[in-house]
């Protein structure tokens, strides 16, 4: 793999123990003002020392983090649908490769969408993507998306995952569903979990765990963390889930102990 590729790649991942905490904050690009996300700088920059890579669009970085942050980000590159369209997901490119390059990310994100009827378009405009990561050295990270009509079970995450794999993707984000194991030994490249709609704190954190004890070596989580009751203390316990091997119930534990010194 050439030098720019890994030294991005390890900007993702910590080389110290392969694992990664990137917060996602991009669901403007589809869901608009996101609750928790209205003012996404003020929800963000607390939240920064604690993650590892930070996953947003280019307007969401231009217009919210000042550029002295010492984050790697993560840029959403797909798009084109909102919550309102009949065809959500059915993403093409948003950003290309130079507006990355541009903006200095370590990586970019494009979601695709393997069962879809229009899965072929969004499997092209990856692969396309994947051709220039591979001539720019920027890592791509494959977002499964689930359609509303696709069971979220192992063996469409396998699928879905193993295809983003093969088409070139460098990690892939996918949604932690029960036998994960089969989704991990199928994948042959890293593997982060999304976090879903907001749960509550202990189940989240206990997601997280599961996931990465069957293999996955992080998260790439939002709405888990934004919306908590107490985001900063919240993005420190996953952080200690995915860095300090905590169990769900000590991560929680210091979740109710960070949030009490908060109040
Ligand atoms: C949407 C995304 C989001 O970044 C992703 O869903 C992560 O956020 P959350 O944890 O809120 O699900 O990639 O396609």
């Amino acid at each position: 793999m050439d030098w720019g590729m890994q030294n991005r790649l390890s900007k993702i991942i910590k080389p110290k123990d392969g694992r990664t905490v990137m917060l996602a904050v991009d669901h403007g690009y589809f869901m608009g003002p996101t609750t928790g996300l209205e003012d996404l700088g003020k929800m963000v920059n607390p939240l920064l020392p604690y993650a590892d890579t930070l996953m947003l669009t280019r307007g969401g970085l231009r217009n919210y983090i000042s550029p002295d942050v010492d984050i790697p980000i993560v840029l959403r590159v797909s798009g084109g649908t909102s919550i309102l369209s009949k065809e959500l997901l059915r993403e093409g490119m948003i950003a290309n490769m130079e507006e990355a390059i541009r903006l200095n990310a370590a990586g970019v994100a494009f979601s695709i969408m393997v069962g879809a009827d229009f899965e072929r378009d969004t499997l092209l405009h990856f692969s396309k993507l994947i051709d220039d990561s591979n001539r720019y050295g920027v890592p791509t990270i494959a977002v499964t998306a689930v359609g509303k009509e696709m069971a979220r079970d192992a063996r469409y995450m396998s699928l879905a995952s193993r295809i983003a794999a093969e088409l070139g993707a460098n990690i892939v984000k996918t949604y932690f569903v029960e036998n994960f194991e089969q989704v991990i030994e199928t994948c042959p490249v890293p593997v982060v979990i999304a976090g879903g709609k907001k749960q509550p704190e202990l189940d989240a954190l206990k997601m997280a765990h599961d996931a990465l004890s069957a293999g996955a070596i992080g998260v790439d989580m939002g709405r888990n963390i934004f919306q908590s009751e107490d985001p900063v203390a919240m993005i420190q316990a996953v952080r200690a889930v995915v860095h300090e091997n905590h169990t769900p119930q000590e991560a929680f534990d210091k979740f109710n102990e960070l949030k009490k010194q908060t109040k």
